[in-house]
C-alpha cells in the first residue's frame, strides 16, 4: 500500500506534468467516499459487515476516504480495556482500505468520558482516538488532499450538567486553530469540513415536527460561528454524522451532507428509512454530488 506522503507527492507530480504539457483538459473532479457512524463492535455481525463495506469502497476506487466519527461503539461510558476489541475491529477495516483515510472523532470515540458511576472519568477521553488514529497532539486536524483542504473537527465536548453528558460545540481554542489553519489556505482552494456533530440538518423538523429545536446533544450549538470563520474562503462542503440519516441541504453555495450510517440504526436495521450505507462524493462544479449506497446488510442485532 502506498503511504500518504507518496500518494500526495504523486498527485503533485501529476499536476505539474499536466501543466508542463500545457494540457487544456479540465482536471477530473475529486471523487472520494464519505462514511460515518460505523459503531464498530465485536458483535452483531459487525466485522463481517465491515468486510462488505471495504470491498464495496475498494471497488469504487475513490481517491481517499473521509470518516465522520463514531468509529467504535460505546466508548463514552467505557474503559480503554473494554474498548480494545472494538478498536481492533475498526483498525482491521481501515487497514483493508486501498486508499488514504482521515477521521474525525464522534461521541462514541471519546473513551471513558463518563464512567457509569461518574467517579473515574478519564482526564483525556480523546487519548484512545488519537493513539489509534496516529494523531500526536489533538483530535482535530487538517490535510491538503487532491487539490482540496480538508478540516476534520473535534466537535463533541463532554459536559457535566446535561442529561447526555456531552454537547456539540467547537471550543475557543479549536476556533483559533481553524483561523490559524486558514491563514495557509488560498482563498480559492476548495475546502471540505468534516464534523461529527451537524451544523445544519432538517432531521428534527422532518422526524419530530416542524417547530422542533435540536437539543445540544444532537447538533453544534455554535455551528454558524464556525461557518463564519470561512467568510473569506471557499468552503464548499460540510460532511456531518451523528444522526444516522441520509440528507443533503444546500444553503446558497454551501452543501451540508449528513452521511447516513455504516451501522444503520446502531446495527438494528434502517434508521428512519436510511439503510446501512456509505456515500460517494464527487466534487462536481458548481455543487458536489452525493450518492448514498446501501450494501444490502441484514441486521443481526437482537434487542
Ligand atoms: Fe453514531
Amino acid at each position: 500500500m502506498i503511504t500518504r506522503r507518496e500518494w500526495i507527492t504523486g498527485l503533485g507530480a501529476s499536476a505539474l506534468l499536466l501543466s508542463l504539457q500545457g494540457c487544456e483538459t479540465k482536471a477530473k473532479p475529486a471523487r472520494f467516499v464519505y462514511i460515518t457512524d460505523l459503531h464498530s463492535i465485536n458483535d452483531w455481525g459487525c466485522p463481517d459487515a465491515l468486510t462488505l463495506v471495504s470491498d464495496r469502497i475498494n471497488r469504487l476506487n475513490p481517491e481517499f476516504v473521509l470518516i465522520g466519527g463514531d468509529l467504535v461503539h460505546g466508548g463514552f461510558r467505557s474503559t480503554p480495556e473494554a474498548m480494545e476489541p472494538h478498536w481492533q475491529v475498526v483498525l482491521k477495516f481501515l487497514k483493508s482500505l486501498n486508499v488514504p483515510w482521515f477521521a474525525a472523532p464522534g461521541n462514541h470515540d471519546l473513551v471513558g468520558a463518563q464512567h457509569p458511576d461518574f467517579s473515574t472519568n478519564l482526564p483525556d477521553p480523546r487519548q484512545s482516538f488519537r493513539d489509534k488514529m496516529g494523531l500526536t497532539q489533538t483530535a482535530y486536524h487538517s490535510h491538503d488532499i487532491a487539490g482540496h483542504h480538508v478540516i476534520l473537527l473535534d466537535s463533541v465536548q463532554p459536559v457535566a450538567g446535561n442529561k447526555w453528558g456531552y454537547e456539540g460545540r467547537i471550543p475557543d481554542e479549536q476556533m483559533q486553530w481553524i483561523r490559524n489553519d486558514l491563514r495557509n489556505v488560498h482563498p480559492h482552494t476548495p475546502i471540505i469540513v468534516v464534523t461529527h456533530m451537524p451544523i445544519l440538518s432538517g432531521y428534527y423538523q422532518t422526524v419530530l415536527g416542524s417547530t422542533t429545536a435540536p437539543p445540544p446533544s444532537l447538533t453544534l450549538v455554535n455551528g454558524m460561528d464556525v461557518i463564519r470563520l470561512f467568510d473569506k474562503h471557499n468552503l464548499q462542503l460540510v460532511l456531518q454524522g451523528h444522526l444516522h440519516v441520509d440528507e443533503m441541504i444546500r444553503w446558497r453555495n454551501l452543501t451540508f451532507i449528513t452521511g447516513g450510517a455504516v451501522s444503520g440504526k446502531w446495527w438494528g436495521g434502517p434508521n428512519h428509512g436510511t439503510p446501512e450505507g456509505y456515500g460517494l462524493v464527487t466534487m462536481t462544479s458548481p455543487h458536489p454530488d452525493w450518492d448514498y449506497r446501501t450494501y444490502d446488510w441484514k441486521a443481526q442485532r437482537q434487542g
